[in-house]
């Protein structure tokens, strides 16, 4: 099955299965906006706590806020939100859609990307084992050219957006003789900034002195407790402020299912150091990031990062983890060298000191920050699609099964009497009480076994726990392991040590830290 064929499926598994649903669909849904179902929510908790845990609970030196979405203003102005958060939109006159000038660019570069692999392909297949790919690369004629082609387009198109030269993006546009999707011409406008920014009125006052910003990142509600936190919890530098929440973006290119939605959810951490280490911890909390997203299993190959040409207005450096989603590979975490920017801004706006005074040096300073930036939303997308698979079994028979790793899974188990009496349901609820306290289960009495072992493979549960007429006798049950389907008997009493063994987040969280131990020896 094609990728977007797949991607289709998963989108249609996810509303079935009470994991994403448009949101207030009865009336059509609303465009980019998603509520999480009942296996949503859990899903997207365990992806929340695992980040939390791994940032917060695994880093002495790393405290979690959970400050307002609603800001002061002038927090805007200081960000450079209110100027810069803007993003250069062309409309097709023909077609009247309006695209991003950037992305139009970018979907062209990737164009020219896949001609590139198609004759490195050509090589693979004529040279057979001899074929050298890096040296291919180096030397092909056609594939230098298409280098040269991309770097001359990155380099006009870095230039335009650093100078804010919409002509010169615009112009880019007509020379690529880039067409509009829907239409297929050339007629485009000009080339205009647009504000990113939701805002509303507080309170009573109305027009421009009452408006404020819905947070399009959640990262200024830490700098501006910056000192807050750092005083009152005594922390010495380098240390973090970490925070899950809430953010809005009025997104013009919103597509791609949860991709890049309008209402959102961030994980952000900011890392204050001394000026002069930000690099050192740039480089750090890249490595550190990636050892997270791989700690989940899936392959490495799924996983790249891409160094930014086009700096946002705060960053000195800066990163995407990119993750092969069912359309390609795309941004799923950001990490940026953000200087001294945002915290000097603040001092500046609100004439407040916002210095840290390092006793190892006996200098106050401006900290450097480096921040880690991760969509929970697109973490959540990136889990579920590699996550679902239609397998073909060996009876010929199929099913979906989500492949999720155990410790994210929405249920850890289902508890399932074979039959609807005989004492077997009491004994399940029996089981139910001994694990409920510790692990989200489900009891599941209903349909044929087989038929309960696929809804709970579509569910990604882990562990279907049955109970039938010789566990009455000696007390043991059947388990079933979703990847495998393999069957064993175990008793009733191993049972909380076992699924402990099998689910817990513990087990990933140690070698995590393990590895991050290895890393700073
Ligand atoms: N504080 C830095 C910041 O906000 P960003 O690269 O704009 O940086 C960080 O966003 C992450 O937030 C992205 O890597 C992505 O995972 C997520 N994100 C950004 N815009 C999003 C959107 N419209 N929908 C879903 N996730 C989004």
């Amino acid at each position: 099955m094609i990728p977007e064929e797949q991607f289709k499926n998963v989108i249609s598994h996810a509303k079935e299965y009470g994991f994403v649903f448009p949101s207030s669909e009865i009336y059509d849904g609303l465009s980019a906006v998603y509520d999480y179902g009942q296996m949503g929510a859990e899903l997207k908790k365990n992806i929340r706590d695992y980040w939390w845990k791994a940032m917060v609970q695994l880093h002495e030196n790393i405290v979690g806020i959970d400050a307002a979405i609603f800001m002061h203003p002038t927090t805007w102005k200081a960000s450079g939100h209110v100027d810069a958060f803007n993003d250069p939109l062309i409309d097709n006159k023909d077609s009247k859609k309006r695209y991003r000038a950037d992305v139009l660019i970018e979907e062209h570069i990737a164009k020219i990307e896949s001609k590139i692999e198609k004759e490195v392909d050509k090589g693979r297949k004529r040279f057979a084992e001899g074929f050298d790919e890096a040296q291919f690369r180096a030397t092909n004629p056609n594939v230098l050219r298409n280098i040269e082609k991309i770097e001359e387009i990155n380099g006009r198109m870095k230039a335009a957006l650093e100078n804010s030269q919409l002509a010169d993006l615009q112009q880019l546009i007509v020379d690529l003789e880039i067409v509009c999707p829907i239409s297929g011409t050339r007629n485009w406008t000009e080339v205009r900034q647009f504000n990113l920014m939701f805002s509303t009125e507080m309170g009573a006052v109305s027009g421009e002195s009452g408006k404020i910003y819905l947070r399009p990142e959640t990262a200024q509600g830490i700098f501006v407790n910056f000192l807050n936190v750092q005083k009152s919890g005594r922390m010495k530098i380098p240390f973090g402020i970490a925070q899950t929440g809430k953010a809005f973006r009025n997104e013009i290119v919103a597509r791609q299912f949860i991709f890049r939605m309008r209402e959102f959810e961030q994980m952000e951490m900011q890392f204050f150091v001394r000026p002069g280490t930000e690099m050192t911890w740039y480089h750090y909390w890249k490595a550190a990031r990636m050892r997270w997203h791989r700690a989940l299993g899936f392959p490495e190959s799924k996983y790249r990062f891409h160094d930014h040409l086009k700096l946002a207005h705060y960053a000195n450096a800066a990163a995407d983890i990119e993750f092969e989603f069912p359309f390609g590979f795309k941004e799923l975490e950001g990490i940026h060298s953000r200087t001294d920017f945002d915290l000097g801004a603040h001092e500046q706006h609100s004439g407040k000191k916002l210095r840290y005074f390092d006793p190892e040096t006996n200098e106050s300073y401006v900290p450097y920050v480096v921040e880690t930036s991760i969509g929970l939303d697109r973490m959540f997308l990136a889990t579920l699609a590699h996550a679902y698979a239609e397998e073909k079994l060996e009876d010929g028979s199929e099913r979906v099964v989500l492949r999720l790793p155990y410790f994210l899974a929405p249920v850890k188990a289902a508890v399932m009497p074979l039959v609807k009496k005989d004492g077997l349901p009491e004994k399940a609820r029996e089981i139910m009480q001994l694990l409920k306290y510790r692990f989200q289960l489900q009891y599941d009495e209903k349909d044929s076994i087989g038929k309960r072992y696929r809804r709970q493979d579509a569910l990604g549960t882990p562990i279907c726990i049955t109970i039938d007429h010789q566990t009455l006798e000696d007390g043991q049950v059947t388990i079933r392991h979703r990847d495998s389907m393999q069957q064993e008997r175990v008793s009733i009493e191993q049972l909380p040590a076992l699924l402990e063994s099998l689910v817990s987040m513990e087990a990933v969280l140690q070698r995590l830290n393990a590895e991050q131990e290895a890393y700073q020896a």
